[in-house]
């Protein structure tokens, strides 16, 4: 864009109350639209006013500093890469406190121990609101700007409230979606009542990056009035994001796009994401592009628990990523990125090698793995607006250092990105044009005393109620009436019929 342009946009903007900031040097995976399509600028500029991207600039465009706005802030970004924030398009952020409880857990065995009735029995809401706000820090930190948070901590107002509290204080963009289902004598009825007081509450802040969604699990399995009273409340509060857990095939849990599509809800203006979807098929994969929906890839998820993702490739057109539960894994969409890339490439050259043929093509490519983690997942949340470097987008930013030893010598930009950056090499992160991360360092008022010490009690104490629980003994069927379980084949890295599997250090 020209610079004649650029302050035309400017200029519309009240000059007493704009404020802008100029990343000048630096190398801009930007998204040309009409191509669709990344577009790298290279030694340029990035303008930031107010919230908005406001000007892109080549090399020899770059503006000098009086020609741009008064009091705008030039940050030198030589050698730095910037690209959009990331978006995870399913966490459960309240679950931070349980950090490595549950490295080799199961699907069953998390879904007993770590969620439901029993985290309901031990969690306050002093709890949830420590926990949820460390870990959309812990996000921010690793350059994830925006959250769509499956919250399935419906225990009590109160407890509900906190999850809701705690994303609006992280600075972090929450699309915070309350999952219905009863707990206790906290009924979906009070629950829905609940959140449509905090929408009504919150309805005339216009700037606020937590928004609230909505989620839901029990579409096959609640009493059908139950689900019409959920699907009421989407609709009459113009609800902008829905999301469920898909599972199917082997696990007692669908959720599957046919599902919603009898309640009507594939064919409004909610956006409707379906994390995993595991049991996508041709048909459902077709349902989705008739109706500009998306899954949620979660790569390291997926592998870890067990659901698999057989056929998810085969719908990226229509698929984002998601981190999951981040107490047990990573929490940077990089990484998901970057399993997703490789398990995809594996596969796909796993069908070539087993016809005994040498596979002279690769399958997937960075910037396609670069794309799932930013654009597309914007695109699942109907944010033309998020999830690309544009003038007019949301300065929702990530600036990687270029020059740390992992990074020295990249050429490509996305390459670099994706397969040689880490969390570390993210020195700033802006949400809405603010930094939240500066200079390698989170941007909140009292980390230590607000964060880091309430959270490190919670933590304390829930997991030493934790580790004194029994795992649940898997045997007949899964709820009773799913598939049976059966034992994996257990790896082994001593020599010799010695259990080499090895402790939990907890
Ligand atoms: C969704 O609505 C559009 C426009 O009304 C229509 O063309 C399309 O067939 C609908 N898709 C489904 C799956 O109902
Ligand atoms: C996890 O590891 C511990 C320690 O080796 C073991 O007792 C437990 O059975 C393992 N859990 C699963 C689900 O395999
Ligand atoms: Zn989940």
């Amino acid at each position: 864009m020209h610079l004649s342009k650029t302050l035309a946009l400017a200029s519309t903007f009240n000059p007493v109350f704009s404020s802008s900031i100029l990343f000048s040097g630096a190398t801009v995976i930007a998204f040309d639209e009409e191509a669709e399509a990344l577009k790298v600028i290279r030694d340029g500029a990035l303008l930031v006013t107010d919230d908005r991207i406001s000007g892109l600039y080549s090399a020899a465009e770059i503006p000098s500093i009086s020609d741009l706005p008064e009091d705008t802030e030039v940050v030198d970004s030589r050698h730095k890469i910037i690209t959009p924030g990331f978006i995870d398009t399913h966490r459960h952020g309240w679950q931070t406190a349980m950090k490595t409880l549950a490295s080799n857990t199961t699907l069953p065995d998390y879904l007993y121990r770590y969620r439901g009735d029993h985290a309901a029995a031990i969690w306050t809401a002093e709890d949830v609101y420590n926990s949820q706000l460390a870990g959309l820090l812990e996000a921010l930190n690793a350059g994830v700007t925006t959250t769509l948070d499956h919250a399935h901590h419906l225990w009590s107002t109160e407890r509900s409230r906190a999850g809701l509290d705690a994303s609006v204080d992280s600075g972090a963009r929450v699309y915070w979606s309350p999952s219905f289902a009863a707990s206790g004598d906290y009924s979906v009825a009070k629950q829905i009542a609940d959140v449509k007081g905090w929408i009504k509450e919150r309805q005339n802040d216009k700037d606020a990056l937590t928004i609230i969604a909505a989620a839901y699990d029990a579409w096959d399995s609640a009493e059908v009035g139950e689900t019409q009273a959920v699907v009421k409340f989407i609709k009459d509060s113009h609800i902008p994001v829905v999301t469920t857990h898909w599972l199917g095939r082997v696990w007692p849990v669908n959720n599957s796009p046919e599902s919603l599509h009898a309640f009507s809800l594939l064919n409004t203006s909610t956006a409707v994401v379906f994390s995993h979807g595991t049991g996508i098929s041709p048909s459902s994969a077709s349902l989705l592009r008739a109706t500009d929906q998306f899954i949620s890839i979660t790569p390291e998820s997926e592998m870890h628990y067990g659901h698999s993702h057989p056929y998810a490739h085969h719908a990226m057109d229509q698929a984002a990523l998601g981190v999951d539960t981040h107490f047990t894994f990573s929490t940077d969409l990089l990484t998901q990125a970057r399993i997703w890339l490789q398990r995809t490439r594996s596969r796909l050259y796993d069908d070539v090698v087993e016809r005994w043929r040498i596979p002279s093509s690769s399958p997937m490519s960075a910037a396609q793995a670069f794309l799932l983690a930013t654009r597309q997942g914007a695109r699942a949340l109907r944010r033309p607006d998020l999830g690309v470097v544009r003038v007019g987008a949301k300065a929702d930013l990530v600036v990687f250092e270029g020059r740390s030893p992992g990074m020295l010598g990249w050429n490509d930009p996305v390459a670099a990105v994706v397969l040689h950056a880490n969390v570390g090499d993210m020195v700033h992160v802006l949400v809405d044009g603010k930094f939240r991360k500066r200079d390698g360092r989170l941007v909140f008022e009292d980390y230590e005393g607000r964060v880091a010490g309430p959270f490190l009690r919670t933590a304390e104490k829930l997991q030493s109620v934790l580790l004194e629980m029994p795992p649940p003994v898997l045997d007949g069927r899964m709820f009773g009436f799913g598939c049976e379980y059966a034992r994996t084949e257990v790896a082994d890295v001593q020599r010799g019929d010695g259990d080499g599997y090895g402790e939990l250090f907890l």
